[in-house]
């Protein structure tokens, strides 16, 4: 095999979403060189819609270390969200509870962001890459064909596999254990062309199953409802959609879905997943490549990027300090909050959709569980701790 180049950085990540280009920030500004790879284009990914919610210490990341400050001119602060359950919404007001809000501000505009800072730092992004190989983990090496269609090889002191839920790095840890739960459900997501239903949020749970009216701009919404996981979004007309989504909304107080042409529908996948140890040798994990969360409380980018801040900590450590147990501390300081968001994230889930074999038990149950909930000050704080984000260790 002839490379047509070779290039020595210090930080190989592959995977140029929001993780990979936040770590790649985060180690330019403590003077760390790093080189991103991604197979995908630079507009596949800004255009790949995603979860919208930022909790309050990723927007103070963003902001603090100068990579967006559009998140606070064009994101919308949330300072809470409604349940919805027996045909009637029951606000829970976040800042009340835990004096925090969320920020409404698409994963696509992070990366958008995220982009710009980095490509006016000159950094070394490389998109639209095909057939990533990481051939050592040990004195890192990777290959890579390139648009010119010529092999290219990156050598580096650290690998990060920061490429999603289908990491080609993951299956390079040795003794890895994974732990899985699937659900007998999906999520139908639209974006449509409507005004806003509610000022803020609706995570709704009826006898139809579970619904969420999230938010874009003044004029488009994204909104999901629970689906079967096979189900084929291309077979749905916009009346059907709407129809489906009122069912799960309809009620006895005066909320009323604002609808209007579906400009966008896609079946999301839904599991709980992760994989420990996040790191071999000189390879470390990050984001959906370590681990993946259900939708449910929009915790996918913000774990990403609480494992980006502590790992950008630890690879300081290694490479600057040359501590060399920097990379073995990685693992547990990330697992601690991704096991939170774990938990989290299945409860929400849980407390809110309907499993096709629920019985009559479990709805009962179910609405007890939201009843105590948003009737106790105890109840509703933990939902308000989680959903904005716990404490940064
Ligand atoms: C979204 O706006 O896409 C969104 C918001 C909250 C969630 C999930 C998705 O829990």
């Amino acid at each position: 095999m002839t490379t047509a180049s070779t290039t020595r950085t210090r930080v190989v990540v592959v995977g140029g979403g929001p993780a990979g280009l936040l770590l790649s920030h985060l180690l330019h500004l403590a003077g760390i060189e790093s080189v991103v790879l991604d197979h995908r284009e630079h507009d596949e990914i800004a255009t790949t819609h995603r979860a919208g919610i930022l909790e309050r210490d990723s927007v103070r990341l963003l902001v603090d270390s100068g990579a967006s400050e559009r998140v606070l001119t064009e994101g919308d602060r949330h300072g809470g969200i409604y349940l919805r359950f027996g045909g009637v919404s029951h606000h829970v007001d976040f800042e009340a509870l835990v004096g925090a809000s969320v920020w409404l501000y698409p994963q696509t505009a992070v990366f958008r962001d995220l982009h710009a800072t980095r490509s006016a730092a000159a950094g070394d992004l490389r998109y639209g890459v095909s057939d990533v190989q990481v051939l050592d983990v040990a004195e890192p090496r990777v290959t890579y064909t390139g648009t010119d269609g010529r092999t290219h090889e990156v050598v580096a002191e650290v690998v990060v596999g920061a490429d999603g839920s289908r990491s080609v790095c993951r299956p390079l840890v040795a003794d890895r254990k994974q732990y899985l739960r699937e659900y007998p459900f999906a999520w139908f997501g639209i974006l449509a062309q409507a005004p806003r239903s509610a000022p803020e949020l609706v995570y709704a749970r009826s006898e139809k199953g579970f619904a969420l009216i999230s938010q874009r701009t003044p004029d488009v919404q994204r909104m999901y409802f629970q689906c079967d996981p096979g189900e084929d979004p291309t077979g749905w007309s916009d009346e059907r959609i709407w129809e489906e989504l009122q069912g799960r909304v309809a009620g006895v107080d005066d909320f009323g879905l604002q609808t209007g042409p579906v400009l966008e529908r896609s079946v999301l996948p839904f599991r709980s997943f992760v994989q420990t140890p996040l790191r071999h040798d000189r390879l470390v994990l990050a984001g959906d490549a370590g681990h993946t969360v259900p939708p449910t409380g929009a915790k996918g980018l913000n774990l990403a990027m609480a494992d980006v801040r502590v790992l950008a900590e630890e690879l300081e450590r290694f490479l600057l300090k040359g501590q060399a147990d920097a990379l073995e501390t990685y693992t547990d300081r990330a697992l601690a909050r991704v096991w939170k968001a774990q938990h989290f994230s299945y409860w929400m889930t849980t407390m809110l959709h309907r499993s096709p074999d629920s019985e009559d038990f479990d709805e009962a149950r179910q609405l007890g569980e939201l009843e105590s909930l948003v009737s106790s000050t105890a109840g509703s704080t933990y939902l308000a701790e989680g959903y904005t984000g716990w404490p940064t260790v």
